[in-house]
């Protein structure tokens, strides 16, 4: 087999055989295929497309370029759920205990913050204590104990992925659904949950823009899933507007215990209580009701027992940053647009996300959201805090949000539903 056939191949828009496509990821994760030829292919693909057989032989490559997780040792059914990412989207972090409280395992295994989106990891670390890696044996000691488990895929998981995604990210061709498909339920699958539900996030925020790319991602992604024996169910929400009142890693902590605690903002605890409900009948659990889970401080407890087994003190206080400025409004009227793009990216200049890989995110940086669209508002009213360890980055973050919100008069904005459809 050779690496030019297979990029022909694709080029000229025919479909590639089980062989070519068993060889092509194999050799790549080994090495044998060089990166200009993978981003040669991954152009082809992202050029040309994919059949639905085809993006299954891929994702079947990919997971078997490293090891698959397996938790047939537990006594009940487990189930996970997977975001496509956006601004303030913290839902795993109430949704894994609660979901655990309800009488299903979670193994959750989570990202970093990508561009102006956020990661799950990273908020979790601004807990003190916390640890993000763990053994097989550490996340199913974690498990027992707790129910769920948030933390870093090993480098065992999927690598012909991790090649991949890198590569991807600095040739343009990240934005092709099979690739993205693909990537995304290569790691599910290899992750070895029994049940899945999808996040597909639409709107400025999110990766998907409308609403029918997002509708094509989530089908592929349901079909994989289905195929490889996964009870997978996608929902398409909301992420024209931040999720919450928070944009931030340990402010996102601190609205999620706020959730966990009963209260918190409506959005988020709409979504947390949809997507548990989602993920319990996915697995076949018929547990106690979400709601009551938060409201009894079940819920509460599983995150506590979360945190403790994973080294982390859920009683310490959290980062804060130092430095913090108000945008105030200019004028009286309705909140008509909060752009979650704009939000996503200040946030993301204030320190809350990384400009390279390499670099630490600070812990407290972010915005505290004070009105959301539909809120009435009067000039002079603090519309939003913005929160860095430096003042120097206030000027670039406030340069993010020109032009990010409106205030108009009575009439309602036009937004899209929370939950758009299943
Ligand atoms: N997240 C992933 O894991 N992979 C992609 O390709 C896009 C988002």
């Amino acid at each position: 087999m050779d690496a030019i056939d297979v990029i022909v191949t694709k080029r000229e828009g025919r479909e590639l055989s089980g062989e070519q496509i068993a060889w092509v990821v194999d050799a790549y994760t080994r090495g044998a295929v060089a990166d200009e030829q993978m981003s040669a292919l991954a152009m082809a693909i992202l050029l040309n497309g994919m059949g639905r057989a085809e993006i299954g032989r891929w994702t079947e490559a990919m997971i078997r370029s490293g090891s698959r997780m397996d938790w047939s040792a537990l006594d009940r059914p487990t189930t996970d759920k997977h975001s496509t990412g956006g601004v303030g989207d913290k839902i795993t972090l109430p949704l894994a205990p609660l979901v655990a409280a309800c009488g299903a395992y979670v193994p959750q295994l989570s990202g970093r913050g990508l561009g102006h989106t956020g990661g799950t990891l990273d908020k979790m670390e601004s807990i003190p204590g916390w640890r993000a890696s763990l053994s097989n044996d550490e996340m199913l000691a974690v498990l027992r104990a707790a129910g769920a488990v948030v933390c870093a895929a090993g480098d065992g998981l999927a690598p012909a992925d991790k090649k991949l995604y890198a590569l991807r990210d600095v040739t343009g061709t990240v934005e092709s659904i099979p690739l993205i498909a693909s990537s995304i339920m290569s790691k599910k699958i290899a992750e070895g949950t029994g049940a899945l539900v999808l996040d597909v996030k639409v709107g400025s925020g999110a990766f998907m823009k409308n609403v029918d790319t997002a509708r094509e991602l989530a089908r592929t992604m349901v079909e994989l899933g289905t195929d490889h024996g996964v009870a997978t169910v996608a929902l398409l929400t909301a992420m024209d507007r931040p999720l919450g009142l928070a944009v931030g890693n340990a402010l996102e902590v601190q609205e999620s215990v706020e959730v966990l605690a009963g209260g918190g903002p409506s959005d988020v605890v709409e979504l947390t209580v949809r997507l548990a409900r989602e993920m319990l009948a996915t697995a076949g659990v018929n547990g106690p009701d979400p709601e009551n889970a938060l409201k009894d401080g079940s819920a509460m407890d599983a995150w506590r027992r979360m945190i403790t087994a994973q080294g982390g003190d859920p009683d310490a206080a959290l980062p804060v940053s130092a430095e913090s400025v108000e945008v105030t409004a200019p004028a009286s009227g309705v909140l008509s647009r909060l752009d979650a793009y704009g939000v996503g990216l200040a946030a993301w200049r204030l320190g809350a996300g990384r400009a390279r890989k390499e670099d630490a995110v600070s812990f407290g940086a972010g915005i505290t959201l004070h009105a959301k669209p539909g809120d009435t508002v009067r000039q002079g009213q603090r519309l939003m805090t913005l929160h860095a360890d430096d003042a120097g980055r206030f000027e670039r973050a406030l340069g993010a949000l020109d032009g990010a919100y409106e205030i108009g008069q009575a009439t309602g904005p036009d937004l899209l539903p929370l939950v758009i459809d299943k």
